[in-house]
């Protein structure tokens, strides 16, 4: 039965964390199942612009604002030959891509991708194939993308219709290479080597550029965090991130453990921050090195050796995930991860954007946006500014696996220019509404400008073809704000998400 419980938060907006990078709110785009073909891109939908790429789709994705998007995988990435996917479509090559058993057309390249990029306005992060290919192919495709007219591969750009380079600024260094699962895979020494050699020749085509280098692809893995500390020790001056993975889910069907998930997302950025702050001290350096978690989500559901294999066929039904309230409530929280740890977390990708464990599903004329869309939506569009160090008193319950945790998850922002707060609250319980005071130190807040709740009394409950609107954000009643103090009502299962005038 559902009582009201009490707990209290305090802001301060002088209690900064750190500057809110706008790089946590990025995508991840990868060659599998229907991500590409079939999702961004279908010539044959009613939905197609002249160039193929869906107007639903591209929609859709320009809501999420995504800041920068990571392409072209995965696990794909480490035997693709980014050649064949440039120039003239008819002359471009099927193959075969091993890493999901698909035949690729490569209809939809660099090119097209950096054409999307533009389209949706973000800011590309191309992945450079550190398994099959070679430090040469790396530095090739920067010159492809970045070198002005006058050299082999630049004056290749210029044929294929694009002039001036395209000034491609983030670059990742492979993908997953700790995995054995990946083509290619190195031990650590092997790619901390590899990646360094082709960062110095990337960079000597373009000394902007800035790179990500291949970390953990999570902590489960029997190499982390010695990986991560090899890897950096061999690369630290040449790289400017160190990326990290981490797929999450609720396996044992035990949903206050997985709504109390943010323990483990914290200790996952706490270890690696320990990995680079030691790194940073032994090589007595001067330089930094920030964190990229450039693949996160829920993947649970599908992950059958039979949902990864697409039987040789082009855009195969690969991992599309259906996400209910309580995955919803789970990337909230991850996404409050994210501002409680935006002082060294700078890029963050949800892996990924349509179809393959998406947000976004589409069928030939039509899309649906799932549970987690809306979480994501929010963040992006009004997290701003600075992340702060909030203090919450909070009513606590007990969890399987991480032991006492509290009920409630919260993260809040200050931006300074806007004049505004936005807090974002989960509430973890699954029949308790608790009664939450808000008490603002310093400068006291105007007004609630806005109040938006993603909540419901089944955590499985998810949006569907025939229901698309089961799980979707309502305005709640903001209530007036006296001498700095208001309460809020939150309901069992919740993330609510406010604006605040100042
Ligand atoms: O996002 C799906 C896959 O998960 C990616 O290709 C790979 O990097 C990770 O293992």
């Amino acid at each position: 039965m559902s009582q009201s419980l009490s707990a209290r938060l305090d802001i301060d907006s002088n209690r900064v964390i750190s500057e809110i990078s706008p790089l946590l709110f990025s995508g991840f785009a990868e060659h599998m199942g229907r991500c590409i073909y079939d999702g961004i891109y279908d010539p044959a939908s009613k939905q197609a612009d002249e160039n193929g790429l869906r107007r639903d789709v591209l929609a859709a994705l320009r809501e999420l604002n995504y800041r920068s998007m990571r392409y072209p995988g995965g696990n794909f990435l480490s035997g693709y030959f980014w050649e064949d996917g440039i120039g003239p479509k008819e002359n471009r090559p099927s193959r075969r891509d091993l890493a999901w058993q698909s035949i690729e057309s490569n209809q939809f390249g660099t090119d097209e991708f950096l054409h999307f990029c533009r389209e949706i306005n973000t800011e590309p992060m191309l992945g450079v194939n550190m398994g099959t290919g070679s430090i040469q192919d790396a530095a090739n495709l920067v010159e492809y993308c970045n070198a002005p007219a006058g050299s082999r591969y630049a004056d290749l750009r210029a044929a294929n219709g694009q002039q001036d380079p395209y000034g491609v600024k983030y670059w990742c260094l492979g993908n997953e290479m700790d995995g054995p699962w990946q083509i290619g895979h190195l031990d650590a020494i092997e790619y901390g080597k590899k990646a360094r050699e082709a960062a110095k020749m990337m960079r000597w085509h373009d000394n902007s550029i800035e790179l990500v280098l291949c970390g953990s692809s999570g902590p489960q893995m029997p190499t982390y965090p010695e990986w991560d500390r090899i890897a950096l020790e061999l690369c630290w001056e040449h790289v400017d991130y160190h990326s990290m993975h981490y797929y999450a889910g609720n396996q044992n069907d035990d949903t206050p453990s997985y709504l109390a998930l943010s323990a483990d997302f914290e200790d996952f950025v706490e270890t690696l921050e320990a990995v680079l702050r030691y790194v940073k001290a032994k090589t007595r350096s001067k330089h930094d090195v920030y964190l990229s978690w450039d693949e996160w989500n829920v993947w649970y559901k599908a992950r059958e050796l039979s949902d990864m294999r697409g039987g040789w066929t082009e855009a195969p039904h690969l991992i599309e995930e259906v996400y209910n309230l309580e995955d919803a409530l789970v990337v909230a929280q991850w996404l409050n991860v994210f501002l409680r740890k935006a002082d060294v977390l700078k890029i963050a990708c949800i892996a990924q954007i349509v179809n393959v464990i998406a947000p976004i599903l589409t069928r030939r004329d039509d899309l649906l946006k799932q549970s987690t869309y809306y979480p994501l939506k929010l963040f992006s569009q009004m997290a701003s500014g600075n992340s702060l160090d909030v203090q919450v008193e909070s009513p606590r319950y007990e969890t399987n696996e991480y032991g006492d945790m509290p009920l409630l998850d919260v993260a809040a922002a200050h931006d300074p220019a806007a004049g505004k707060n936005t807090i974002f609250i989960v509430n973890r319980s699954l029949t308790d509404s608790i009664a939450l005071e808000v008490h603002w130190q310093g400068v006291k807040p105007i007004r609630f400008t806005s109040a938006q709740q993603l909540a419901g009394d089944d955590p499985k409950a998810a949006n569907s073809w025939d229901d698309p609107n089961r799980i979707t954000p309502q305005a709640i009643y903001a209530p007036r704000i006296i001498d700095g103090s208001a309460e809020l009502s939150l309901p069992p299962l919740s993330f609510t998400a406010l604006g605040v005038e100042l």
